[in-house]
């Protein structure tokens, strides 16, 4: 991908979307950090204006890029549109963040990374495919933080584990495919787990552990977390994909552990307790 000219090889501009969220900083800062590409950091809030919802951002957006990190939105309906855009307007290499088992039929969640996938294959230009499972930082960055810190994580997905992932691997990944020399990530789908299986039970105990205090793992029923969440305050359509989420991982659809990460890295994901152990002492659980 990396633009030669004459002898010089010029760093591709890569459009980063999602670029204040959990990946999508990691991918901004890794790729400032190597040097390996001009990157436009793009979302709402993000040093380039991008709103999946008002299109008029999306041309100034893409200006430049040769590569894009897509972070689609829950929403599927805009993505073919920006899709097309953004190869009429010379993106040539597409990384898309997806998830594990999204193909599944009548999912009731995951409808934009589902049509982000089916966009970039249409374009005619290279894509590629991510698909993680659950990153370690819905623990300390983001979902299941509150509950953590509260001392009680409940969720509906019984004794299925979950090859947890940290997102520093999904990013490293994603930053190599969409700066690698040659066309070897093109028309790739790499199902990225991390090293290991854990249940939440067990994840949670590894946390408690690392942070030193009790918090305990509650099973709950589908129906019970789902009034939870609509007690907390989420609205009835978040509550529902992320019960469709928990239904698709109790099936054990994404239980299993994948060579993702050494197949794009050639070296193992990182464990989830050496990291629990270093979030811990930033005292996030405390
Ligand atoms: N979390 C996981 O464990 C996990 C695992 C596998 C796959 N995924 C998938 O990864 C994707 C991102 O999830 P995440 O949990 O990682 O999200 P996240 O960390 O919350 O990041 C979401 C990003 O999207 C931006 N954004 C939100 N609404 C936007 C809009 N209307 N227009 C433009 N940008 C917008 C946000 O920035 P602004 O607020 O500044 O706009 C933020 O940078 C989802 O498709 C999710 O299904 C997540």
């Amino acid at each position: 991908m990396t633009a030669k000219t004459g002898t010089h090889r010029t760093p591709p501009t890569v459009l980063v979307l999602g670029a204040t969220g959990k990946t999508g900083r990691r991918v901004v800062a890794r790729l400032r950090d190597s040097g390996t590409a001009t990157v436009r950091a793009a979302s709402r809030s993000g040093e380039v204006r991008f709103d999946w919802t008002l299109p008029v951002t999306w041309d100034p957006a893409l200006a430049g890029a040769e590569a894009l990190y897509l972070v689609a939105p829950d929403d599927p309906s805009p993505v073919r549109e920006f899709v097309q855009q953004a190869a009429a307007s010379g993106v040539r290499r597409f990384v898309v963040l997806s998830g594990r088992s999204i193909e599944k039929e009548g999912l009731d969640f995951g409808q934009g990374m589902a049509a982000a996938g089916a966009a970039v294959q249409e374009t005619g230009v290279e894509w590629t495919l991510l698909r993680p499972n659950n990153f370690f930082q819905n623990f300390d960055e983001d979902l299941w933080l509150a509950p953590l810190r509260a001392g009680r994580l409940g969720l509906p997905i019984g004794d299925m584990p979950e090859p947890f992932i940290d997102a520093e691997d999904v990013a490293e990944v994603a930053a190599g495919v969409l700066t690698a020399d040659g066309d070897g990530h093109a028309g790739r789908v790499y199902d990225l787990s991390g090293p290991r299986a854990l249940t939440f039970a067990e994840a949670t105990r590894a946390i408690a552990d690392a942070a030193g205090r009790p918090i305990r793992y509650e099973e709950l029923t589908p129906a019970a977390y789902r009034a939870e969440l609509l007690a907390g305050g989420w609205p009835e359509a978040a509550a529902d994909a992320l019960g469709a989420m928990f239904a698709l991982h109790r099936a054990g659809h994404t239980s299993e552990v994948t060579d993702g990460v050494r197949q794009v890295l050639g070296r193992a994901p990182a464990d989830l307790e050496p990291w629990a152990r270093s979030v811990a002492a930033r005292g996030v659980w405390a």
